[in-house]
């Protein structure tokens, strides 16, 4: 984290500041107009790409509704999160079953609420599809290196270019459509390579499959595209490459559409790109603390009122910028941040990484902790010692008014 507030020419982040300074209690704010904005600077870079919004990002149900209103779909990865999806007004083709790990019951109940599309990356999966889901689209997830990302997403999920040509297969032979290919080349990817490994794998599988007769009609190019306003577990600045990677994007949907026999429709399931900017989070100071170690070296120590169980979960890969409206200038100490819990996990950047705290903060005083919009309701705990997931509020969004939710 960096005491500094988040450079202006990011983003237009007034609204969410006047909500953080009007807040007088802990909460998350999301900028409904922010998310919005963000939604259509994608769309316009790669236009015609369809979006579903992964909505394990940002579970809320006034961001994806405002999302849906924009035209948005949703990647699920349960029968719940359809269900909620459903709620939004979307039509269940709109919604894709993302996850390839499903149990029969999961699969037979999406089926039911209306979901045709489903991943898969296994030929034990596909057998359960076609048992529970008979006559369903199936798109094979390839794997990627994660090479690159912040949380690579590797090793659980997707096959080697040769299975997806042996599930894609046999996916036909069982009464499927095999309708197409999907990749996540790692979650805040902060390479524009990652992109083009993943499109040299698409083409080769694409290649496979026409030989054998099969003529994908989608491919999915999954998440990964980075939140800009984070730092790095030091401190620094992340600063990804965003523009060379929607170049890449679109000169690697042209080679595959040159590759393909068929014509192709491609989707996009981001899910940090979209939110991570636009909320925030107002916290206040639990305690400020200078101890000594063991090895008789001293440490200050910074307690938030949230931490890893309730809303800063990604702090072991990352920082936020945090800003202390009440202390813009003064001295500083360098603290190792930590939550409130007792619990030692709750704590972050242990071996460097100290962050920038003004001296004069006290107890309660409010803290402000940008860019944290993505993953901070799903990853919350139900109460972690006690501590209750935060409180959110929505800000725009359209009707004029701020929506107030408990957990979401
Ligand atoms: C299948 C799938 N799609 C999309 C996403 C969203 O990824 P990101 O937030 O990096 O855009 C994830 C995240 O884990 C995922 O598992």
């Amino acid at each position: 984290m960096h005491t500094e507030p988040p450079r202006a020419d990011e983003h237009d982040r007034g609204a969410l500041r006047a909500a953080l300074a009007d807040g007088t209690d802990d909460r998350i704010i999301y900028d409904l107009d922010g998310i919005g904005r963000q939604y259509a600077a994608l769309r316009a870079e790669l236009p015609g790409v369809a979006v579903r919004f992964a909505m394990k990002a940002c579970p809320v149900d006034e961001v994806m509704e405002h999302l849906a209103a924009l035209g948005s779909g949703f990647d699920a990865a349960s029968p719940q999160e359809i269900a909620q999806a459903l709620r939004t007004g979307v039509p269940p083709e709109l919604i894709h079953y993302g996850n390839t790990i499903k149990s029969d019951r999961n699969i037979a109940e999406a089926y039911r609420l209306g979901v045709r599309d489903f991943a898969t990356d296994s030929l034990e999966d596909v057998a359960a599809i076609a048992e529970h889901a008979p006559g369903a689209r199936v798109f094979c997830r390839i794997a990627t290196t994660g090479e690159g990302a912040l949380w690579g997403l590797s090793h659980k999920f997707g096959c080697s270019p040769e299975d997806a040509v042996r599930v894609l297969d046999a996916a036909r032979t069982a009464g499927l459509v095999p309708s197409g290919l999907s990749v996540h080349v790692g979650s805040q990817q902060m390479t524009a390579e990652a992109w083009t490994a993943a499109v040299d794998a698409l083409a080769a599988v694409l290649e496979a499959l026409n030989w054998r007769g099969i003529t994908p009609t989608r491919i999915n190019l999954g998440g990964g595209l980075p939140a800009l306003g984070v730092l790095d577990r030091g401190g620094r600045p992340l600063d990804p490459p965003l523009d060379k990677m929607f170049v890449v994007i679109r000169e690697g949907m042209e080679r595959l559409r040159a590759v393909n026999t068929g014509p192709l429709e491609f989707l996009l399931e981001p899910g940090r790109h979209l939110v991570a900017d636009h909320g925030a989070i107002r916290a206040h100071v639990s305690r400020l603390t200078s101890r000594h170690r063991l090895d008789g070296t001293r440490e200050d120590w910074l307690y938030l009122s949230c931490g890893k169980f309730n809303g800063l979960y990604e702090m072991d890969q990352l920082q936020y910028r945090l800003e202390f409206p009440a202390h813009p200038g003064g001295q500083f100490v360098n603290a190792v941040v930590a939550g409130p819990t007792c619990d030692s996990d709750d704590a972050y950047a242990q071996d460097g990484g100290r962050v920038r705290v003004p001296r004069a903060v006290r107890s309660g005083d409010p803290v402000w902790i940008h860019s944290c919009g993505a993953y901070a309701t799903a990853y919350a705990t139900r109460g972690f010692n006690g501590f209750a997931p935060l409180p959110y509020t929505c800000i725009g969004g359209g009707d004029g008014r701020d929506h107030h939710g408990g957990t979401a």
